[in-house]
C-alpha cells in the first residue's frame, strides 16, 4: 500500500521558473513528502522538443527548491505508477493543463483511471515559451517601473507570502522587502529567529545553477543561524547595464524565483549597491563575496542561456 502523504510530481522543469514552483508548493500541500520526477532530455525531445536546460541543471534546480523532499533523474515521460509505488506516493499531482506523449495521448491517462491524480492550479502568464519568446523579441513590456504600486496589490502580496513559505509550503518562512523611494516597505514579514545575517545582491534573471550555486556557497559559508538576506536589482537598473529587454525576467518574477530557493531567508525587491542590513533590522555578519568561487555551474549565465536559445531559434 502506497503513502496518501507522499505525493509524485513529474515534468520538464526546463528554465525552472516561479510557475515550476507554484507547482511544486501547490503540491507539497497536497501532503508531507513531495517526490520530483525529472524528465531526461531524450525524453522530451522525443516527445515535447528540445530542452534548453541539460538533466544536470534543471535536476539541481528542482532540488534547491524549498518544498522538493527528493529529486529522481530521469523518470518516465509518461508516469508510472510502477515508478510512483517505488517511491511509495499514492498520488501524482500536476497542474490543470492536458500533457500529451509523441502519440497525442494523455500522459496520466493510467494514474487518472485508477484516481491516484490529483490537480492544482497553473500559475499564469509564466511559461518556458514564454521566456523563450522574451529573449528571440526585444520587447520591454514586461518590465516594472520600480515605484511602481502594483507590487503591493493584495494578490500580489499574497503570492510574495506564498513563495516565503517554510518546507511544509504554509508556515511564514522568509522576509520580502521593498525599496521606494518613500523608503523601505514590509511586504512580507517572514519569521526570523536569529537577527545576524549576509547580503548578496544581484539581477538574477532566469534564475539559473550559476545563480543557486552562489547562493548556496553563501550561505554555506556564514556561521549557523546566519540568514542569508538576497537584494535584487530594478528592472531599470539592470537594463541600464545590461541593455536591450533585459531583464528577460521582470522584478516581480525574480523575487518569486528567488525566493523559492531553499538557502534564501529574505529578499529586497529594487535593492541598489551598498544597501544597508541594519535598515532592515539584521546585525551584519562576515561574508567576503569576492572568495565565492563557483565550480559545477561556473561557466553558466544568463548570457549563456541567451546564446543556447539563439542557437537553436528554428527549433522553437
Ligand atoms: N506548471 C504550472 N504553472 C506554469 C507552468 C507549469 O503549474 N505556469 C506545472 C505543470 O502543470 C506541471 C509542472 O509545472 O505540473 C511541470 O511542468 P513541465 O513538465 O515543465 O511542463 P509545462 O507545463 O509545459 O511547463 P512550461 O509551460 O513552463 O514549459
Amino acid at each position: 500500500m502506497s503513502d496518501p502523504t507522499k505525493i509524485w510530481v513529474d515534468g520538464c522543469f526546463d528554465f525552472f521558473h516561479h510557475g515550476h514552483a507554484g507547482a511544486l508548493r501547490q503540491a507539497r500541500k497536497l501532503g508531507s513528502q513531495l517526490y520530483v520526477g525529472v524528465h531526461s532530455d531524450e525524453a522530451i525531445l522525443k516527445n515535447k522538443g528540445p530542452v534548453v536546460m541539460h538533466l544536470d541543471e534543471r535536476v539541481y534546480a528542482v532540488d534547491t527548491c524549498r518544498w522538493t523532499t527528493q529529486v529522481v533523474p530521469n523518470a518516465p515521460y509518461v508516469t508510472s505508477v510502477q515508478v510512483m509505488d517505488e517511491y511509495d506516493c499514492k498520488y501524482v499531482a500536476h497542474g490543470d493543463d492536458i500533457t500529451t506523449d509523441a502519440d497525442g495521448n494523455d500522459c496520466y491517462a493510467e494514474v487518472k483511471q485508477l484516481h491516484r491524480f490529483l490537480e492544482f492550479k497553473r500559475t499564469p502568464n509564466i511559461s518556458t515559451t514564454d521566456l523563450i519568446a522574451r529573449m528571440l523579441s526585444s520587447s520591454c513590456a514586461h518590465h516594472i517601473p520600480a515605484d511602481s504600486t502594483w507590487l503591493h496589490e493584495p494578490s500580489v502580496v499574497d503570492q510574495f507570502a506564498a513563495y516565503a513559505t517554510a518546507a511544509n509550503g504554509t508556515d511564514p518562512f522568509a522576509a520580502v522587502y521593498n525599496c521606494t523611494s518613500q523608503g523601505i516597505e514590509v511586504l512580507v514579514r517572514g519569521d526570523h529567529a536569529s537577527n545576524s545575517a549576509v547580503l548578496v545582491s544581484g539581477a538574477f534573471d532566469l534564475f539559473h545553477c550559476g545563480d543557486i550555486e552562489y547562493l548556496e556557497k553563501a550561505k554555506v559559508s556564514t556561521p549557523m543561524g546566519t540568514k542569508l538576506v538576497v537584494g535584487i536589482y530594478s528592472d531599470s537598473d539592470v537594463q541600464r547595464e545590461k541593455g536591450k529587454n533585459y531583464p528577460i525576467m521582470n522584478i516581480y518574477e525574480r523575487a518569486l524565483c528567488v525566493l523559492q530557493c531553499k538557502y534564501v531567508d529574505a529578499v529586497i525587491l529594487n535593492c541598489k549597491p551598498g544597501f544597508d542590513l541594519a535598515d532592515i533590522h539584521f546585525l551584519p555578519g562576515q561574508l567576503n563575496v569576492d572568495s565565492i568561487r563557483l565550480t559545477t555551474f561556473k561557466n553558466l549565465s544568463s548570457d549563456v542561456i541567451i546564446k543556447r536559445v539563439l542557437s537553436n531559434r528554428e527549433q522553437y
